[in-house]
Order: C-alpha cells, then structure tokens, then sequence
C-alpha cells in the first residue's frame, strides 16, 4: 500500500477517524508506542483541542450548558481549533520529520458538522481547507463502528457523554455512513478498519498498512 505524500513535508500525519467509541485513543496509543519503538519521533495529539487556544475551544463546544449552539457556530469551533492546531503542532512537527498521530481531523467536520447536522459537506470541506491552508494526512485510518456498540462501548465505565455523543443513534448512523463515503472516495488514502476486531489485531493492521511508509 502506498501513500500519496500531498504536503510535501518531511514528517508523516495520520488522522484516525471514526464514531464515538470506536477505540480510536486505544489505537493513537498503541500506534505512538511502535513507532517510538522504532525509533520515530512521534507527536501524539487531538482534535479538538491540542493546544492551550484548542481545548478551551474544546470545551466549549463539547460541554453542555454553554446555551444553543447552531451548526454553522459549531463547524467553526471546530475549524478555529484546527487552524491553530494545524499551525502551532502540526505543521512544526511535519517539518520536523516527526509521525503526527492525530485522534480526528477534517473527516470528523464533514461527518458530524455536515451529515450529523445538515450542514453542506463540501462548504464545511472548504472551510476546513481554508483554516488548515489545505493540509491532508497522508493516512486515515477509519475505525468503523456500529452506532449502537459504540454508545454501550463508551458508557460503559459510566463516563458521562459529551454533547455530540449524547446525539441519538441516527445522529450517529448518519456520521458513519459519511466516514464510510468519505474512504470509498479517496481509498488511497484510508485504511477502512471494523472496529469490532481485538485491539491487537486493529494494531497489528494499522502496522501493516503502515511497512514502507515508516522503514
Ligand atoms: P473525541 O475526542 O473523539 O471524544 P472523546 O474525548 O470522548 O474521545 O471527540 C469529541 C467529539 O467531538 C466527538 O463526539 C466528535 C466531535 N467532533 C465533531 O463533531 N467535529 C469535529 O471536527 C471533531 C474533531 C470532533
């Protein structure tokens, strides 16, 4: 499997993509620790959020009792996050040489901004391209997970939902059916995976997908 390298930077970014409780933190961590392994440098990081701006912006938008927040409101957090984010981590590491290992990035607006809340995808695409001057990983890795095992998943250890999360199982049935479209779009640049796999098995894919890019 090869990968196109559109942001011709030293470094090498892979988004990991899904829908709530997919595992995809599960994965980000075993995938840092191997290619630390290997002797990578390697920026672990996430979206929203990743910087001091970010997070505050995360909570914003993802804690409830901040009042209405309407779609185009809320695609814009999420893009502003990813501005800075893209300019003050992302970038400087890429030329850096370093692996970005990224929980969620512009698939995650398109998904839930666009098919989750009605939202034109392409305008919130282009927003996006816009606020992150047009950077695209190299690797989405799209871990697939049906809407109702992801809710029993992720409220299992009775953590309480946030506000996208407490969304209804349509909410997310919508968001991963666009994930799925978004990786039969561009299949040379996702790695679609069922996340009903082990997590040693998920691991042991992405790895896979990953030999030659990371040698
Ligand atoms: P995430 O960090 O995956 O949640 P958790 O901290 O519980 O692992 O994502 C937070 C929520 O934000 C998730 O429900 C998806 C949503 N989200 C969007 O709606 N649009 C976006 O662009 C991003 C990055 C996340």
């Amino acid at each position: 499997m090869t990968f196109p390298l559109p942001h011709g930077l030293p470094g090498l970014f892979i988004a990991l993509e899904g829908g709530d409780g997919a595992g995809k933190s599960t994965q980000a961590a075993l995938l840092c620790r191997a290619l630390e392994g290997s002797g990578r440098a390697v920026v672990r990081t996430r979206e929203p959020g990743g910087t001091p701006i970010g997070e505050k912006l995360r909570s914003l938008v993802l804690e409830h009792g901040h009042g209405e927040i309407d779609a185009r409101t809320e695609a814009l957090l999420f893009a502003a996050s990813r501005a800075a984010h893209v300019q003050q981590v992302i970038v400087p590491a890429l030329e850096r040489g370093d692996v970005v290992v990224c929980d969620r990035y512009i698939d995650s607006s398109v998904a839930y901004q666009g098919a989750g809340r009605g939202l034109d995808p392409q305008a919130v695409l282009d927003v996006n391209l816009w606020a992150t001057n047009g950077l695209r990983p190299d690797l989405t890795v799209l871990l697939d997970v049906d809407p109702a095992e992801g809710r029993t998943r992720r409220t299992s250890g009775a953590a309480a939902e946030d506000r996208l999360e407490s969304e209804p199982d349509g909410f997310h049935a919508s968001i991963r059916a666009a994930f799925l479209e978004l990786a039969q779009e561009e299949p040379e640049r996702y790695l679609v995976l069922a996340a009903t796999g082990s997590p040693q098995d998920l691991h042991r894919a992405i790895l896979e997908a990953l030999t030659g890019v990371t040698a």
